[in-house]
């Protein structure tokens, strides 16, 4: 017997990557690798690395150099550190990865990992690099996880249903490093959704970077639409919640289609929150941005989705300082948010990307582009502690992950990704329970278990059948 090896991985960027690294872990654990939770004694390090945003790139780099010190301390003991560096900064720079960080011994694309252990072992040897986008099916070759990683990595899951990108932002790189895009079909990820209800997964987050335009094969021989598989997901014995992200405003309706929005109205386990990015409220920069739709396409689906299920809250991305942006255009941004009263946003200063058209327009003024996210981010902020003081006194269905910090307290999701914490047992663990709130911390909410019906009844009933 070979000793088990240690593996670590580390990812960067969206959930979708969070994903990725969970099966290339599931790949190794065959081969003899356990995976542990900090650099100490590893034997192979992964970085599952984002290009989003230069800064995310540069991040990769600086970790790379720490792994280097780390990798010669190892090497003087007599002690081999593999590592690898996947995802989108590998797809994106390949080659000049191995050039400026010598600790490299292998990198990898998003499209090429179930090649991981063939990979692994030619990079003992030398230097590996694999960013093809090969034509095999990538997710049919990957290992399906251990019922002890899935129980390990908690009752709340993510399941890849849809990935790469034909929108072509013209801000944005993801196009280029994870390809063109790609729908499961039906039958895998429904069987997918069923290994980790077994394990005891109750809440499941359908992932994709457009994963609204998703229209995998479906049992009938058609190409399903998102809000179709989510029908179909409501009924896998023991799943109690449901959401999906990230999506396009585009690809919510059709002229043919509002399945989506119709499973907003029909589906209780289909939670009322959705990160449905804008980017920008002046329809001049939605247009240079090639986003394909204008502001009052926007606010008419998200009337729309209001329609379906009131209670529902929005979250977004934005982009301020887009080359071209004047201080009417961000006004236009900064004035939709406060519109639509975002429950939270993300927002970010433009940062140019290699190869993206708009790394090729004028650029704006730094302190400029600064200036106006400051202030889109205090409205930003201010929003967030309305929502979340609208909150208290409410009771709501909580969804308990695991014990906190603090003894005999436990910590557990609100349909609107909230963080909970109450006084309680773990026997509650994996059970959705109506919490009253009575306390706001700046990023959690506290409160106490209730007896009677919740704001969210309908799904703690459904958890209750199903538990
Ligand atoms: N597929 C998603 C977003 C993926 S990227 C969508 O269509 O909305 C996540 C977020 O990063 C984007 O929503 C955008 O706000 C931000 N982003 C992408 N490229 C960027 C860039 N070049 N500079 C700054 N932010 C960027
Ligand atoms: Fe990027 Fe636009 Fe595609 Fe989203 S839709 S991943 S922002 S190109
Ligand atoms: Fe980053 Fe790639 Fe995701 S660039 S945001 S890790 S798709």
């Amino acid at each position: 017997m070979t000793r088990p090896r240690k593996l670590y991985v580390k990812s960067y960027g969206c959930q979708m990557n969070v994903y990725d690294s969970h099966r290339m872990a599931d790949m190794l654990a065959p081969g003899g690798f356990v995976e542990t939770a900090t650099l100490d004694g590893a034997d192979l390090i992964i970085l599952n690395t984002c290009h989003i945003r230069e800064r995310a790139t540069e991040k990769v780099y600086s970790e790379l150099g720490r792994l280097r010190e780390m990798q010669e301390a190892a090497a003087s003991e007599g002690r081999r550190v593999m590592v690898a560096v996947a995802g989108c900064v590998a797809q994106a720079e390949g080659q000049e990865i191995i050039r400026r960080a010598p600790a490299v011994d292998l990198v990898f694309g998003p499209q090429s990992y179930h090649r991981l252990p063939d990979m692994l072992a030619r990079a003992e040897h030398g230097k590996v690099i694999d960013t093809e986008f090969p034509v095999e099916d990538k997710f049919g070759q990957l290992a399906p996880p251990s019922r002890g990683a899935m129980r390990q990595r908690g009752i709340a899951a993510f399941i890849t249903v849809q990935e790469g990108c034909d929108k072509f932002c013209t801000f944005c790189v993801v196009p280029y490093t994870r390809g063109a895009e790609l729908s499961r079909p039906v039958a895998a990820i429904v069987a997918e959704a069923e290994r980790l209800a077994d394990a005891g997964v109750r809440e499941i987050t359908l992932l994709g970077q457009n994963v609204n335009a998703y229209h995998g094969d479906g049992p009938d021989g058609r190409a399903w639409t998102l809000g179709k598989l989510l029908h179909r997901l409501a009924e896998v014995p023991g799943l109690a919640r449901l959401r999906y992200t990230t999506s396009h405003p585009r690809d919510m309706v059709s002229d043919s289609d509002d399945s989506l929005i119709a499973a907003h109205r029909d589906l209780p386990a289909l939670m009322p929150h959705l990160h449905l990015p804008v980017q920008s409220g002046s329809d001049r920069i939605l247009a240079a941005m090639n986003r394909r739709h204008t502001r009052a396409d926007y606010l008419d689906v998200i009337e729309r989705l209001r329609a379906a299920r009131p209670d529902i809250a929005f979250s977004s991305d934005f982009i301020v300082g887009f080359p071209g942006e004047t201080e009417d255009d961000f006004r236009a941004t900064f004035e939709l948010v406060s519109e639509i009263g975002y429950a939270s946003a993300y927002s970010f200063k433009y940062s140019p990307r290699p190869g993206t058209p708009a790394a090729d327009m004028a650029q704006m003024p730094d302190d400029v582009a600064s200036e106006r996210l400051q202030r889109l981010q205090r409205e930003i902020d201010r929003l967030l502690d309305r929502f979340n003081a609208g909150c208290l006194g409410a009771t709501l269905d909580v969804l308990f992950e695991k014990s906190a910090k603090k003894p005999g307290q436990i910590v557990g999701k609100s349909p609107y990704l909230q963080s909970v914490h109450v006084m309680g047992p773990t026997s509650l663990i994996g059970q959705i329970h109506p919490v009253t709130i009575n306390e706001l911390g700046s990023y959690t909410l506290s409160g106490t278990l209730a007896g009677g019906a919740s704001r969210h009844g309908e799904a703690a009933v459904l958890a209750a059948a199903g538990a």
